[in-house]
């Protein structure tokens, strides 16, 4: 259940929008800090990414980070694996076993999905984080251990602890360094860094030299919406390096960011596959926006729009202008 550190790691340190840069500043803060960290965004946004890097830039690198999907295991399994058990606190419970917050003494631990948590689970980990002390199943010592807590999760929170499916006082205990990781669509100038990054590390992994993007393949990538973030760009880059034979990756290589980006013009009829709509808009604002250099009544000319119209889409989209570098 220990989570090796990405290859890749590097490469978080590239962001250059202003969004990633202000996380990166708010990373430095947190790894110094002992104090519970909440991560949030969509998913393959880089939370458990960044978990590991605040691990790694904290005092307690050199302990052990282990990392628990609260989603995986039913409920029991969970609460034995993360406090552990006595002998015969439940018919399987042979022997003792200690939990993950007794091996990640000195350590983090990264506990994922929080937002699946059950109640009564909730509670127990409330009383550690408040106490640093937990009882193992069926027993009765308390088990004092220094361990730093990171949760991460998908979900809005706040609307969990609205519905009633998640402790306020949880969730506050939690969330003393919230940390939340903008999804890749609104920040499009970071993809060339990740798109290089990963190019390099499929080039050794592949044993290939692709030397680049072309620039018809770069701006594709760029305008699509990445729903799946992150991990589903690294995933094209990798397909890409898979297919490629010369040692430029173009549009072809990239099938999926070329529905949206691509044939705009032609395609005023709509395909038997149907269309994303929000997601031909957004593509449409975003390469508007580019080509105009975020001049915005520019932009909205090239649309057919008025300019309120185009800021009423760019805070729809919550599209940013790329900070200057
Ligand atoms: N800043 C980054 N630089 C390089 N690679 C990254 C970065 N952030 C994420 N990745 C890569 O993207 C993928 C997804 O990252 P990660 O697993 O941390 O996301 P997640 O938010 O935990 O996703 P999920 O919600 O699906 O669990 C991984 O392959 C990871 O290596
Ligand atoms: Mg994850």
């Amino acid at each position: 259940m220990t989570t090796q550190i990405p290859v890749t790691m590097e490469s978080l340190v590239v962001g250059r929008s202003a969004r990633m840069k202000a996380v990166f500043e708010f990373l430095r803060v947190v790894g110094n800090s002992e104090s519970t960290v909440l991560i949030t965004g969509e998913s393959g946004t880089g939370k458990e990414v960044t978990a590991t890097l605040i691990h790694q830039s904290s005092r307690r690198k050199h302990h052990p980070f282990v990392a628990v999907s609260c989603a995986l295991f039913s409920e029991t399994l969970i609460e034995s694996e993360l406090f552990g058990h006595e002998r015969g606190a439940f018919t399987d419970a042979r022997q003792q076993k200690r939990g993950l917050l007794e091996t990640a003494d000195g350590g983090t631990v990264f506990l994922d999905e929080i937002g699946e948590m059950a109640p009564p689970l909730q509670a127990k980990l409330l009383r550690f984080l408040e106490e640093k002390t937990f009882k193992r199943v069926g027993g009765v010592v308390d088990i004092r251990v220094d361990v730093r807590v990171i949760a991460a999760t998908n979900r809005t929170l706040e609307e969990e602890v609205k519905r009633g499916r998640f402790r306020e006082d949880l969730y506050y205990r939690l969330n003393v360094l919230p940390i939340q990781l903008p999804p890749l669509r609104t920040r499009p100038d970071d993809i060339p860094a990740l798109v290089h990054s990963f190019v390099d590390a499929y080039n050794r992994e592949f044993r290939k030299r692709v030397g680049g993007v072309s620039g018809d393949a770069m701006r594709r990538l760029k305008t699509y919406g990445w729903p799946g973030n992150i991990r589903e760009l690294r995933n094209a880059v990798e397909r890409a390096m898979l297919l490629v034979e010369g040692d430029e990756l173009t549009a072809e290589h990239f099938p999926v960011a070329s529905t949206a980006g691509s044939r705009l013009t032609e395609a005023v009829d709509l395909p038997a596959t149907g269309i994303d709509l929000e997601e031909l808009e957004r593509s449409l604002v975003v390469q508007a926006l580019e080509r105009s250099a975020w001049n915005q009544t520019r932009a909205a000319t090239l649309l057919g729009l008025n300019r309120d119209q185009i800021r009423y889409r760019i805070e729809k989209f919550k599209l940013e202008k790329p900070a200057a570098t």
